[in-house]
């Protein structure tokens, strides 16, 4: 199988790994199939989601799409990264081989859940907003 250049630059230097102090969301989703988790920190300001780190315990292409989806993130407002699909992070990388299709799907999950996670903190109810997680 063969990985696009784009998904190996972010493999190899990920973009925004790491932990956030006193995030204003937390995501934590995890891949029954294989195993892998990934925890992602948004902080937020007004709507607009200013900073992003994750963590990922996983396969190359989990690292390489959760550093796509900060970017793609990154200065948006919550309602744009409520849009991101694991498509369109895969569109940034130039694509995904099949088998590793369901690492993407694990980003998209990741920014709902730590969006879910900062709506709860708000004492706003989630589920009509960022769906069933
Ligand atoms: Fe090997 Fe996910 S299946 S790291
Ligand atoms: Fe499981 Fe990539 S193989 S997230």
């Amino acid at each position: 199988m063969a990985y696009s250049e784009k998904v190996m630059d972010h493999f190899a230097n990920p973009r925004n790994v790491g932990e956030m102090k006193d995030p204003s969301g937390v995501g934590e989703v995890g891949n029954s199939r294989c195993g892998d988790i990934m925890r992602m920190y948004i902080k937020v300001e007004g709507d607009t989601i200013t900073d992003v780190k994750f963590k990922t315990f996983g396969c190359g292409a989990a690292i390489a799409t959760s550093s796509m989806a900060t970017e793609l993130i990154k200065g948006k407002t919550i309602e744009d990264a409520l849009k991101l699909t694991n498509q369109a992070v895969m569109e940034a990388l130039d694509g995904l081989p099949p088998v590793k299709v369901h690492c993407s799907v694990l980003a998209e999950q990741a920014i709902k859940a730590a969006v879910a996670d900062y709506y709860k903190r708000q004492g706003i109810d989630p589920t009509p907003l960022v769906g069933e997680l």
